[in-house]
């Protein structure tokens, strides 16, 4: 790693612009952005303004860090996310995380955007990740050893049954119920043939998306504590009847941003008592 892509470069950086530190941080996904409407703002910062950070691509997704308060909790905020179909390196997807680490970040909560596998699902449900299956080809730790941190990594417990269990809690302060399940991730960006999505629910999906397995695989390897949550957009392939769009995820992502936010603000609540 050049000085360049060093995780703690980046995160003193960060500690010089800002007093604040925040021991949970929060990814936004698509259908999530409208979390930081609530926020009371202490420092934004442009990615490209970031030392080492990817910029970021797809629509909907800003690329700010944002350190401040959702109600009364610190939290910090990376509102939009590199995904490795846009032809990063998997260095750089999950460059930021490594970042959060250096921080002093101890508790993640990842979201997403996914497509519904499981047939019980309706599009504009939220599940709370149980699980994942990584199918994108390749492991984000792939490469040389880095100091002090473990070279194989356990996953056995990847998503802490403590900050699921806040997010089961923020959902019924909302009046949602929320649906778990294993997430399964490919490297995309095509979505999947509906034989593919047959494949997929064989081997235990409940939803399918582009993201967030390479975040969680590093926080643990880092040591921090992951906790996810995707929004279900749309049917996956051959589930619903239709074809598949962007539009469709956007789509959704508008109609149930109000409740995505209210899930992410009493999840902040919950998790500061
Ligand atoms: Cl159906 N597939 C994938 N891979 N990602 C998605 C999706 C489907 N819907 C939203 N994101």
């Amino acid at each position: 790693m050049n000085a360049q892509l060093n995780p703690l470069i980046t995160a003193q950086q960060l500690g010089r612009l800002s007093q604040l530190r925040p021991t949970l941080a929060i990814v936004l996904g698509s259908g999530f952005q409208q979390a930081i409407a609530e926020m009371r703002i202490e420092l934004e910062i442009s990615y490209e303004k970031l030392k080492g950070f990817p910029p970021v691509g797809v629509s909907g997704h800003a690329g700010k860090l944002i350190l401040g308060y959702l109600g009364k909790t610190p939290v910090l905020v990376l509102s939009g996310r590199a995904h490795y179909y846009e032809g990063h390196e998997m260095e750089q997807v999950t460059y930021a995380t490594r970042v959060l680490a250096e921080f002093g970040i101890r508790d993640l909560l990842l979201t997403n955007a996914a497509g519904g596998v499981n047939r019980k699902f309706k599009a504009g449900d939220f599940m709370v990740l149980t699980d994942h299956i990584n199918f994108m080809g390749i492991n984000p730790l792939r490469g040389p050893t880095i100091a002090k941190l473990p070279r194989f990594v356990d996953m056995t417990c990847t998503y802490d049954q403590q900050l699921s269990q806040l997010l089961h809690k923020a959902g019924k302060l909302c009046g949602l119920k929320l649906q778990k399940g294993v997430y399964l991730a490919v490297s995309g960006p095509s979505y999947e043939t509906p034989a593919e999505i047959r494949a997929f629910a064989t081997l235990g999906a409940d939803a399918v998306g582009m993201s967030t397995v390479p975040e969680a695989i590093v926080a643990r390897q880092c040591g921090i504590n992951v906790a996810g949550v995707s929004c279900i957009t749309n049917l996956a392939a051959g589930c619903g009847g239709d074809t598949l769009s962007h539009a469709e995820v956007l789509e959704t992502a508008e109609r149930v941003k109000n409740m995505a936010a209210r899930l992410l603000n009493s999840f902040a609540k919950l998790y500061a008592k």
